[in-house]
């Protein structure tokens, strides 16, 4: 099967409402994390709802050993070119490390990010950040939450490890999520979470989620570019290579859709228990 979506709600632009309205219809929708004009403009003829640029693109363009080092420059610089490539899908923006520590530093840098082209930021944390998410949601900015392996606190973690294995700890996540939700966030990406709990997120909030190694239970499925096209040298359990079986970058793209609309991807390889 070649998923090319439906022709007339994807001519519309994505907004929030339309990923809500998947939500609730049981209907997946696809994230790719990309960085450039013509991938943007590929992820857009695909029908790819949602592109995040992510500070991942750190690692998978910049070369850095995390996403630590990322700049506001360079994710303006990255958004305001995926911004010219494609106007249809809706497109996340990341605010880098400690571009949102404060308060008064996150609405200066939302803004920034909100202008360059994206239609929803997108920050790494729990419950401390529920006053920042309803401050932003207040002033007209959608936000798109991101718990479980948030690469901003690798450091803090010890490295890049599964989140939420103990019940306390996913205890912990579930409830930041429902604390996030009721603060106003738009969307929730869970990183590398056991696929129960994630389920259990995705049932327990009203607002969608993008699983990344969190099973095949969330709203939606998010991977790097970099990792659908087998350019990443050792790459993570959760990912895959679809250019492989494609042949061509608009087929992986394709087939990437197609999985997961179709609940091929992730295989049981990819999942974290
Ligand atoms: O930066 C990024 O690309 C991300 C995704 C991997 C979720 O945060």
């Amino acid at each position: 099967m070649v998923y090319v979506g439906n022709t007339e709600a994807l001519a519309k632009p994505i907004t929030i409402n339309t990923l809500a309205a998947k939500k609730r219809a049981g209907e997946k929708f696809i994230t790719v994390a990309l960085y450039d004009a013509p991938m943007a403009a590929m992820a857009e003829k695909v029908g790819v709802e949602v592109v995040l640029v992510g500070d991942s693109l750190g690692m998978t363009v910049l070369g850095y050993p995390s996403t630590i080092p990322v700049t506001m420059e360079q994710m303006i610089y990255h958004i305001e070119a995926v911004h010219r490539g494609n106007k249809r899908s809706l497109i996340i923006g990341d605010l880098p490390f400690m571009t949102y520590a404060t308060e008064e530093q996150a609405l200066h840098n939302a803004a920034r990010v909100m202008r360059a082209g994206a239609n929803m930021v997108k920050l790494e944390g729990g419950a401390w950040l529920a006053n920042t998410v309803r401050m932003l949601s207040e002033r007209g900015i959608p936000v798109c939450a991101h718990l479980g392996l948030t690469p901003q606190s690798v450091n803090k973690f010890g490295g890049f490890r599964v989140q939420g294995r103990a019940q306390e700890h996913a205890d912990q996540i579930l409830d930041d999520a429902k604390r996030l939700t009721d603060a106003g966030a738009d969307l929730l990406v869970l990183e590398c979470v056991p696929a129960k709990l994630a389920k259990a997120i995705t049932e327990a909030i009203a607002i969608p989620t993008i699983g990344i190694g969190a099973g095949r239970d969330t709203d939606a499925q998010v991977l790097v570019i970099n990792d659908i096209l087998g350019l990443t040298e050792s790459p993570p359990k959760f990912a895959k290579n679809f250019l492989i079986e494609a042949g061509d970058i608009p087929g992986a793209l394709r087939k990437y859709a197609d999985d997961v609309k179709s609940g091929v991807f992730p295989e049981d390889s990819h999942i974290f228990n």
